[in-house]
């Protein structure tokens, strides 16, 4: 995080960026998507007419909201690196399954819409899902292959509707930076190809994993948890954690490492769906450890569905 802090007191204290436009310094909340791409295109004009500066011009934050740490960490990146945030909360029905949480996925939009106005977001895009998906609407995007993988194993058509709805979303305003976190890997490779197949002119920021101090990778779906469930699902990250450990101890073969996780999560409070090594970019399975590989993992801890991974960098250093 403080990484990623300007110079200035404290976030709550700072005027929201941009100054550049008076319109533009408190954050607004926009329901309309036409309303929202017209903003877009306002503020970008009024960014043009604003110096240069080393700073890039918009950045995007998606969300499905019940905003927490991790969320306003990719907040505070684009913060750091763009003359303007936007932000979208919306709970995208098309990425849900018909057996799934949708209807008591947690909606908190007051907390939300202060927290990103604090984080210094210049709009909010909060639509209704008809606004989005009108009577009629029929184009998905698929992106082949990559959608069946990991999480697109068990949750078929989840990937077509996250593709889906941030390509809308891309589409509307057209930011020059995506922010995504790391925490949904396969998510990431999947909108990587997507932008890189569609030839899209934004780029992507990764932003690593926001964990609780006792490991737990923050979620909105924590908020499901009970406290018992809660101390189960801490071995999600210990499992991980002994993969990486093994992996720094020099085991390179992938199936030896992943063993000496699969031993933290033998509980039968917990039900693993996956637990695996892939290319990050291609989610196919490795055979050894690397720079690249993705480590893997999702798990049913009661009713809620938790993944986690950690990642192998270009130098070996591994991301948790
Ligand atoms: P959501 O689960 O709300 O997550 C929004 C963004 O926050 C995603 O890029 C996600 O990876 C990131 N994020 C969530 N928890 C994080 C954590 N602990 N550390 C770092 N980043 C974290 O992902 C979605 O929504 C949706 O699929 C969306 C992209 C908005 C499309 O509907």
């Amino acid at each position: 995080m403080p990484r990623f802090r300007r110079g200035r007191s404290s976030p709550a204290h700072d005027p929201p960026q941009p100054r550049f436009d008076k319109r533009f310094y408190n954050m607004r909340t926009i329901h309309d998507p036409a309303e929202f791409r017209r903003l877009c295109r306002e503020l970008r004009a009024a960014l043009e007419n604003s110096q240069p500066g080393p700073l890039r011009r918009l950045g995007f934050v998606p969300t499905m909201g019940a905003l927490h740490a991790g969320h306003l960490a990719l907040v505070a990146a684009s913060r750091a690196r763009d003359q303007a945030t936007l932000a979208s909360i919306f709970v995208n029905p098309l990425q849900f399954g018909p057996q799934e949480d949708l209807a008591r996925y947690p909606r908190t939009l007051a907390a939300d819409q202060a927290a990103l106005s604090q984080a210094g977001v210049a709009l909010l895009f909060a639509p209704a899902p008809e606004a989005m998906y009108p009577g009629g609407f029929s184009t998905r995007v698929e992106v082949e292959g990559l959608s069946q993988r990991l999480c697109g194993a068990s949750r078929p058509g989840h990937f077509r509707g996250v593709a889906t709805v941030v390509l809308k979303l891309l589409l509307l305003c057209r930011p020059e930076t995506l922010y995504l976190g790391r925490k949904d890997a396969a998510q990431v490779a999947i909108l990587r190809r997507m932008i890189s197949d569609l030839n899209l002119e934004t780029s992507l920021e990764i932003v690593p994993i926001v964990r609780d101090a006792d490991g737990l990778a923050l979620s909105s779906r924590n908020l499901y948890l009970s406290p018992g469930e809660r101390a189960t699902a801490l071995a999600l990250s210990r499992a991980l954690r002994r993969i990486a450990d093994a992996y720094a101890r020099g085991e390179r073969l992938a199936q030896r490492a992943l063993a000496a996780g699969r031993a933290e999560l033998q509980s039968p409070a917990l039900a693993l769906e996956y637990l695996a090594a892939v290319n990050a970019d291609s989610l196919l399975p490795v055979e050894q450890l690397g720079p690249g590989a993705l480590v893997a993992l999702a798990a049913r801890v009661g009713a809620t569905r938790l993944i986690d991974n950690f990642m192998i960098l270009a130098d070996g250093e591994v991301q948790l």
